[in-house]
Formats: structure tokens, sequence, C-alpha cells
């Protein structure tokens, strides 16, 4: 059995009553959060090889999420993924000897959650990745729960638990041995941005870690900005003769409303979090509708840590750039040396060129970025501080007008080198500036 994949507990696991300690049955997402608080699973020791990891699949251009993968888990895994309930009770957490020794926390999911299948049997996916299939799964809510009334009680399944309705959820799993450390990686920063005020508005909502399996139980959200670019774009080509075709593909008040929310959320990443994400492109933005009314009319959430690290942390980090979606890293990573290099990561600077290059193709509509076959976007791509002119040449470079929008918006994270590039709070407080102008041109317009 490879362990990438959801495993099968035994039997006999799946029915041992007193290795298992059941909380009172999850409600409620909100429930769950506060319940997830209260859930960790303090890890033995950081992170000790330092080594370079390469995925199992050549990274793909970002794809629509889709539940039509046809992939199959082999038959000797069971569609049950049982979350780690430690076998010596709920474990307990020590903030002072954490932070004293520098141990990472990661958030155990305490539920047990089980694989969708279609009518096939298959198990149903949202998307995949370089390091992971991420499945649509249910957490199972035990109906069975009497003996509940105390949180510290053991509780012990009955033969046939009854089993009311079940919370999608999102569950992502290795694709190999190597990803593995990559999604621990990740299950370490997502736990400890989770601890994080207001992470609610700019990450995916996380439930936790399944040590057994190495997979991340989290919200599911089914539209990515990289879904979101690709429609977008579908229409403008379709709208003959195009009467915006100066303005980027989303229409001008929608791109500054998102420029101003990501460009938010990264500096809120950086400066609140103390995170690099290491891997910003629009397939890793999801999409939650907006409850707030605003020009852009959903909540970007940032997903895929599997490149990101807490830039507090002293543990040794993996190098996963050859992981990057070429396009879209900021060139000082893409030098042979770089990628060599078994320490070398990304960093906020690179976060912020990558920012940068994604709003490019939110004006554009050209998710790969540049034209041209693959090795001339390769090439270009080492060549990114001149991104503007490149992509002005492009199929859709009128929608990026010399003194336009877009440009005042992009041009000062677009940098050769990091230092060049400004830091995403400043870069927040421009784009208000910047929305700010837009609004009143188009007030005194229509005045
Ligand atoms: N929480 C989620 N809800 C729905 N779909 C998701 C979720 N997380 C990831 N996906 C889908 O799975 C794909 C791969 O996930 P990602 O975290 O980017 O994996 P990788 O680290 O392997 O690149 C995403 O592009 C997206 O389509
Ligand atoms: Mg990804």
């Amino acid at each position: 059995m490879t362990p990438s994949e959801p495993s099968t507990p035994p039997a006999s696991q799946h029915r041992a009553p007193v290795q298992r300690r059941l909380s009172s049955p999850p409600r409620s997402p909100a429930l769950l959060s506060r319940l997830m608080k209260l859930d960790y699973l303090q890890q033995p020791s950081p992170l000790k090889i330092i080594t370079q990891l390469t995925p199992p699949t050549s990274p793909e251009p970002a794809k629509p999420s889709t539940n039509s993968d046809q992939s199959i888990v082999p038959e000797h895994h069971s569609n049950s993924l049982v979350c780690s309930l430690q076998k010596q009770g709920r474990p307990v957490l020590c903030k002072d000897s954490v932070r004293e020794e520098n141990i990472p926390l990661i958030i155990a999911c305490p539920f047990e959650v089980e694989v969708a299948r279609d009518s096939a049997n298959r198990p149903q996916l949202f998307g995949q990745g370089a390091w992971s299939k991420v499945y649509r799964a249910t957490v199972r809510q035990w109906n069975t729960v009497s003996s509940a009334s105390s949180p510290d009680s053991i509780l012990t399944p009955p033969p046939s638990p009854q089993i009311s309705a079940s919370l999608l959820v999102a569950v992502k799993s290795p694709l190999s041995n190597a990803s593995q450390t990559v999604l621990r990686n990740e299950a370490i920063t997502l736990s400890h941005l989770t601890r994080t005020g207001l992470h609610e508005n700019f990450i995916i909502p996380f439930y936790g870690y399944v040590t057994s399996s190495s997979s991340l139980v989290l919200a599911p959200v089914q539209l990515s900005l990289s879904d979101h670019i690709d429609s977008h774009a579908r229409l403008a080509r379709a709208q003959l003769p195009q009467r915006d075709y100066a303005n980027p593909v989303l229409g001008l008040g929608s791109w500054l409303g998102l420029a101003d929310k990501i460009i938010t959320a990264l500096a809120w990443l950086h400066d609140v979090g103390g995170v690099v994400h290491g891997d910003i492109k629009p397939g890793n933005i999801l999409l939650s509708p907006s409850r707030s009314s605003h020009d852009f009319a959903y909540d970007p959430l940032f997903i895929d840590f599997s490149s990101s690290h807490i830039l507090s942390s002293t543990s040794p980090v993996s190098n996963t750039l050859s992981a990057l979606t070429t396009e879209y890293a900021a060139p000082e990573l893409l030098s042979p040396s770089v990628l060599r290099d078994p320490l070398a990561t990304a960093e906020t600077a690179s976060d912020v060129f990558s920012m940068a290059v994604t709003l490019i193709v939110a004006a554009t509509g050209e998710l790969t970025v540049y034209g041209g076959n693959v090795l001339q976007r390769q090439y270009m791509a080492t060549q990114g501080w001149h991104v503007l002119d490149f992509v002005r040449n492009g199929d859709s470079g009128m929608r990026i007008p010399n003194g336009g929008f877009v440009e005042k918006v992009v041009q000062g994270a677009v940098g050769k080198v990091g230092d060049a590039r400004i830091p995403a709070s400043r870069w927040r407080d421009l784009v208000r500036a910047i929305r700010r102008e837009e609004e009143q041109r188009r007030e005194t317009q229509d005045g």
C-alpha cells in the first residue's frame, strides 16, 4: 500500500473501543472550528532532513476544479480516513514549551472523514496538484452519543454507529513519499495560520491533519481564481467587437477590487501571519462568495501552502522550488544554482512578484502569462522583470495600456531584485489610493 493514499485501518482497529476517544459529534462548521482549537498534536521534533524534493508529477497549469476525475484508489484501500485520535488520550497543548523549543504544533483532525465516491465507486476529486490529489469527502457525525455529556469521557463506539447528515470537506492527500513531507510542512503552516487572528478572511479553513495518511482536511470551495479568470476571458473573446478592449477581462472595477482584496490578504500573510506562501498563482487562490457588497464579489482565500515557510521558524524547510509553475515564479528563484540549493526558498519579495503576475493574468485573461511555446515562455519567465513589456507584445497586451491602472498597480512589484519590489503592506495602501482615484474618475465621468 502506498502511504500517499487514503489509508485503510484494519477492521480490528476500526472497532477498537479503548484506542479511540471521541468528542461530541460536530454539528456545524462553526462547531468544527471551535473544536479544532482544542485538539493539537504536539510533534516529536522539527523536520530534520533537508532534501530537495521533486514533485511526483510535472506541475500542470491550474485546471478548473472538477469532480469528474477518473483516477481510482486501489480496492485494497478503504474509502475511510480515520483521523488521528491519539491512543494516549486527548493531546495537550503546552504553549510555553512549544515556544522555548521551537517545536511546531500541528492541529490534528479529531473527526472521521470518508472520501465520496461516484456511482462506479471511484473517489471523487476536487482537483489535483504537483504534490497531491484533493478528494471530495464528508465528515461523519456520530448520532449515538448518549454518554457524551462530559467532554473528557471516553466513548466506546457501538458496533454499528448511526450516522447523521454529514459535512462536506476537501481532503488533500499526498501523491508519493516525498509529498508526505511536503504536506506535513503544509499542515505546520496551516496550523500556525489557523491560530492567527483574522485567518478566516484570508486562508482556507483548515480542519486538521490526519497523521496516518499525511492528509489535510479543509473546507471545500468550488471556484478558483483561475476558473474565474478563464470564464471571463472566454466571455471577452466571444464578445465582438470588444467595447472594453483596453480594460482587464474582469472589468476595471472588479479587477481593482480583486487587487485590493488579494494584496490585503498577502499583507496579512506576511506581516500578521509571518508566512511566505511560496507558490502564489490563480490556481492557488479559491473564491468564496462575498457576504458584503464590493466591486469584487468574492473573498479570495489562499490554498496550497506546500511551498510555504514560517519566517520565525528555525526548522529547515525542504527546497520545493522545482514544483513551482515557472511563469508565476520570481526570476531569482529560477536560476539553476538556486533550484539546486537545498536551502533555497521563496521570500516575501518573490510572493509579491508572483502576486503581480497573477494580477497581470487577471487583466489579460492569459493563464500561461506569456505567449509562445514552452521554452519561449520559460525563457521570458527567467527575465520576469520585463513581464509588462513581454505581455504587452502578446495577444491581449492592449488590456495593459501604458500609464493605465494595471500598470500603476503592478509596476512597483515586478522589479528585478527583491529589494526593488514594494512590500505587501505598502502595496495594499497604494492600491487603495489608486482605487479611490478610479472611483473619483468614474464619478466625474458620470456627473
Ligand atoms: N479546499 C479545497 N476545496 C476545493 N478544491 C480544492 C481545495 N483545495 C485544493 N483544491 C483543488 O485541488 C487542486 C490541488 O490543490 P493544491 O493545494 O494546489 O495541491 P498541490 O500542493 O498538489 O499543488 C487545486 O488547484 C484545487 O483545484
Ligand atoms: Mg497547487
